[in-house]
């Protein structure tokens, strides 16, 4: 095969949902169907249980659970009728699931080409699933929808799918329709194939299911009964009265999201949702740099760095820095530049992930994730070529939420501190502020559990002892202007709030939300960015 078809039968995409609603679950079906495991209960959720917040060996081994499923590749040849019989590479990234991680989950979101969105019948859309779409939306990435959980009780799917539409912005289409739920399942109309599944509850192996090529047909009543055969008739009427035909092209723009019915537990509607998926979701995409887009099927290798995962081994300095390649081939021992250091590189042990397994890999194409064994050489949102000046966008950071002074608790170890301070930053586990009026760092979070991983992992890592001291913080945001007087007088009537990134960028602390708004007002010529990317 050529490197073209290689790159567009390639389809990467994450799976994010609520924690709890069936991600991990979905994830271990869609390896099942790839015959990539062979029982259920292989895939382990890398999910931190709130109540766990101070099990630090359970964040540890969490961080080593999810190295190992990080991301999660395998072959897929469709069965169902309709679809031709090219096989596919599925590339699956892992997000965490605690809202603390949301950053983490946020950037491996620029690493795909589209998204599936798990949501829990009974519980419909969530604040996390909520957030994580404003993240898809603000791309434009594809999205289909996988309704769950639809062996037991849950909300009507008709205000599933009105809640789905207004809570996360975006058209629905289904296309697959449940029968029935709860005790009563019976199972799903497959409306992307015109075919019936009969549910039949089976947690352990896939089962092929009985099929029907008409609604209309009898023999529907004879199974399901006359009732749900006629309330099914009745449903499909009026979803083809109220939402339009699916449109694949309304669906690549971002703008239309297909929803299926199933229960991932059951493994059932997971083969529908993965035959359809691989039928329409998009091959890689091109990626926007600073100086040019960049075309994933350009021959020349391109990729950057979304995450790092650092220290697993503390005596060892062995991070793996993950890559997304964004365009051409990447290959063993071949000198790339990285574009940050100037300086040519080349790896000899590059792995892609198959399934659960880390192998060391000669090649791997656009769309492919590769992880690269590295001794700090990388930061998030670094950029590797085969010699073009470019810089990958679209790695932002969020304002921090949570704020903390952080202070030396052993001045014997300040080298420690700060060289775990910058590495952990690095990897983007927090952002770091240096006040300008008292020279004071600051740790800016998404959530309370980074700053114990930081305090445990300095210690642990680094031999590096540090206390938290609050501060109260609405906000920091990064500021510019083109009127440099502009911006030397905030700056100057501001000194007190003024803060440098890692980066040497400024940055406002706002300590209230009528500060900020008082600030936007009376410097209008400055702008306020809440995202580090602009
Ligand atoms: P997450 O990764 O999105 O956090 O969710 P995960 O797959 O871990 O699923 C959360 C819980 O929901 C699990 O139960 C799982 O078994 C259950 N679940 C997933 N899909 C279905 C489904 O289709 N129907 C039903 N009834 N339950 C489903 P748990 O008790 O938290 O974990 P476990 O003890 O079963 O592993």
């Amino acid at each position: 095969m050529n490197y073209t078809d290689e790159i567009q039968r390639r389809r990467t995409f994450a799976i994010i949902s609520h924690p709890d609603a069936g991600k991990t679950t979905l994830t271990e079906k869609l390896l099942l169907y790839g015959g990539a495991i062979h029982v259920a209960g292989a895939v382990k959720s890398n999910k931190i249980r709130k109540t766990a917040t101070s099990d630090w060996m359970e964040i540890e081994k969490q961080r080593g659970i999810s190295v190992a499923t990080s991301v999660m590749g395998f072959e897929y040849t469709p069965t169902l009728s309709g679809s031709d019989a090219q096989s596919f590479h599925i590339n699956i990234l892992d997000t965490p699931g605690h809202q603390d991680f949301a950053e983490d989950t946020f950037r491996t979101l620029t690493a795909v080409d589209s998204v599936i969105i798990v949501i829990d019948a009974a519980k419909g859309v969530e604040t996390q699933t909520r957030r994580l779409m404003e993240v898809c939306r603000m791309r434009k990435t594809p999205v289909m929808v996988f309704i769950n959980k639809m062996d037991r009780e849950g909300k009507d799917p008709f205000d599933l799918l009105d809640e789905v539409e207004s809570e996360l912005g975006i058209r629905v289409r289904p296309l697959s329709w449940p029968i029935n739920m709860g005790q009563r399942f019976k199972g799903v109309y497959n409306i992307f194939q015109r075919t019936l599944d009969l549910y039949t509850p089976n947690k352990q192996v896939v089962t092929e299911s009985i099929r029907f090529d008409d609604v209309n047909a009898p023999e529907i009543d004879a199974l399901v009964g006359d009732n749900d055969a006629d309330k099914l008739r009745q449903d499909l009427e009026l979803i083809e009265g109220v939402y339009a035909p699916f449109d694949k092209q309304e669906y690549l723009c971002g703008n239309l999201a297909p929803v299926f019915f199933g229960s991932a537990l059951n493994t059932f509607g997971v083969k529908e949702l993965l035959e359809c998926f691989v039928q329409i979701a998009p091959s890689p995409q091109p990626v926007e740099a600073v100086e040019r887009r960049v075309e994933p099927l350009e021959p020349k290798f391109t990729g950057f760095c979304f995450k790092i995962h650092a220290n697993m081994d503390p005596n060892h300095r062995s991070c793996i820095a993950f890559f997304k390649i964004c365009s051409g081939v990447f290959e063993r021992n071949v000198y790339y530049k990285h574009i940050r250091k100037g300086q040519m590189m080349r790896f000899s042990a590059p792995t892609c992930f198959m399934a659960q397994k880390k192998e060391t890999v000669d090649e791997a194409f656009a769309g492919d994730i590769i992880g690269l064994p590295d001794t700090g050489n990388f930061k998030i949102g670094d950029t590797l070529t085969a010699g073009e000046e470019l810089h990958f966008k679209g790695l932002p950071s969020f304002s921090p939420e949570m704020f903390k002074y952080i202070e030396n608790s052993d001045p014997m170890k300040t080298k420690q501190l700060n060289k775990g301070l910058e590495q952990l930053m690095d990897e983007g586990v927090a952002q770091m502020f240096i006040n300008q009026f008292n020279n004071r760092k600051i740790i800016g979070t998404v959530g309370q559990l980074q700053f114990e991983v930081i305090q445990y992992r300095l210690l642990h890592e680094y031999g590096a002892q540090c206390r938290w001291e609050p501060i109260h913080l609405y906000k920091a945001c990064w500021i510019e202007s083109d009127d440099e007087e502009a911006l030397d007088a905030f700056k100057k009537r501001k000194h007190q709030f003024m803060a440098l990134d890692t980066e040497g960028r400024d940055v406002f602390l706002a300590d209230s939300n009528y500060v900020l708004q008082m600030a936007q007002q009376d410097f209008p010529k400055i702008t306020f960015h809440f995202t580090s990317e602009f």
